[in-house]
């Protein structure tokens, strides 16, 4: 904390002077999540709190989809990228022309796309959603079958939880990809008082060898919640990092995988961004008022 105690300072000084926030994924660095971020979420909830702030400038400390979503959201505020490079496998996999051929095959089923997508896929969508909420978005839309995209594995859990038929493609998650049941046997082995936790982006395999599934801030409710002894979290490595201090009592067993596109992002390039106010992201205005509209329905489900 020495190294990053300049930064944090400067950080928190400059965000008052710019009226900006910074909202931070679960999976940025713990002298991110806990030194300078205003906001901390999953996915959900970075995009509901994007979608309220009065802040003039909003920091993404996360990937370029989520600073996108808060633009999306916030067409007349400067939405800040500290690293444009910061990327995700999920929103590389699919491009807005494969939605429209799937729509072609498919006419009768409405598309709802994750939200780790880029702005121009949304806006070929009807709806958006979360792993915190995608249940909940496919049953909202009455429909036999409906289009589940692009993470297989996130399409997976779904088809488990509900009666509607899911459709797929084939995107999915570098980080979440590699865990495997094995990994996972072999730490039940270790300690028999072991709880494993999995995000939905994880193959069905594993997430069946699991004890419970869920979204990133749902993952983090368990454990405050359930207070387990011991616990394996499938899923990025800074999760376990950010929470441990407020769950004293569990032991954190800590395999892990980096996001490397997540770890982009520092207490360097925030200040820089915040001194600068660049780099900056824009989405073209025709584009975004139809993104804009998936998001938006999605926010609106379950209210
Ligand atoms: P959630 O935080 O919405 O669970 O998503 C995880 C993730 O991989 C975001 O990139
Ligand atoms: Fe994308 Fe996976 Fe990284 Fe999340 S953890 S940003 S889904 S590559």
């Amino acid at each position: 904390w020495r190294q990053h105690a300049p930064f944090i300072e400067r950080i928190n000084r400059l965000k008052k002077q710019r009226n900006a926030v910074i909202l931070a994924h679960n999976y940025m660095s713990p002298e991110i999540f806990h030194g300078v971020a205003d906001i901390v979420g999953d996915s959900l909830a970075l995009a509901k709190r994007a979608a309220e702030t009065d802040a003039d400038v909003i920091v993404m400390a996360g990937v370029h989809f989520m600073a996108e979503t808060a633009k999306l959201l916030n067409p007349d505020k400067i939405v800040l990228m500290p690293d444009m490079d910061a990327g995700c496998s999920l929103a590389e996999s699919i491009r807005p022309e494969d939605i429209r051929l799937l729509r072609e095959a498919y006419p009768d089923a409405p598309v709802v796309t994750y939200v780790n997508t880029s702005a121009a896929v949304k806006a070929e969508s009807d709806i958006c959603c979360t792993s915190g909420n995608a249940v909940e978005v496919v049953e909202s839309l009455g429909a036999e079958r409906v289009l589940c995209l692009p993470d297989e594995y996130l399409a997976a859990w779904v088809a488990t939880q509900t009666k509607v038929k899911i459709l797929t493609w084939k995107g999915h998650c570098e980080v979440h990809e590699r865990f495997t049941p094995d990994e996972i046997r072999r730490f039940r082995r270790a300690y028999d008082d072991l709880v494993v936790i999995a995000h939905p982006e994880c193959p069905p395999e594993v997430i069946a060898a699991a004890d419970f599934a869920g979204s990133t801030a749902k993952m983090i409710d368990y454990v405050r919640d359930e207070k387990p002894a011991r616990v394996l979290m499938i899923t990025e490595c800074s999760m376990s990092d950010n929470i441990a201090a407020a769950s004293p009592t569990t032991d954190f067993v800590r395999p892990c995988i980096m996001c490397p596109h997540m770890k982009k992002i520092s207490l360097p390039k925030i200040l820089h961004a915040l001194e600068t106010l660049e780099p900056r992201v824009e989405v073209d205005p025709a584009v975004a008022a139809r993104a804009r509209l998936a998001v938006e329905r999605m926010i609106a489900v379950g209210r």
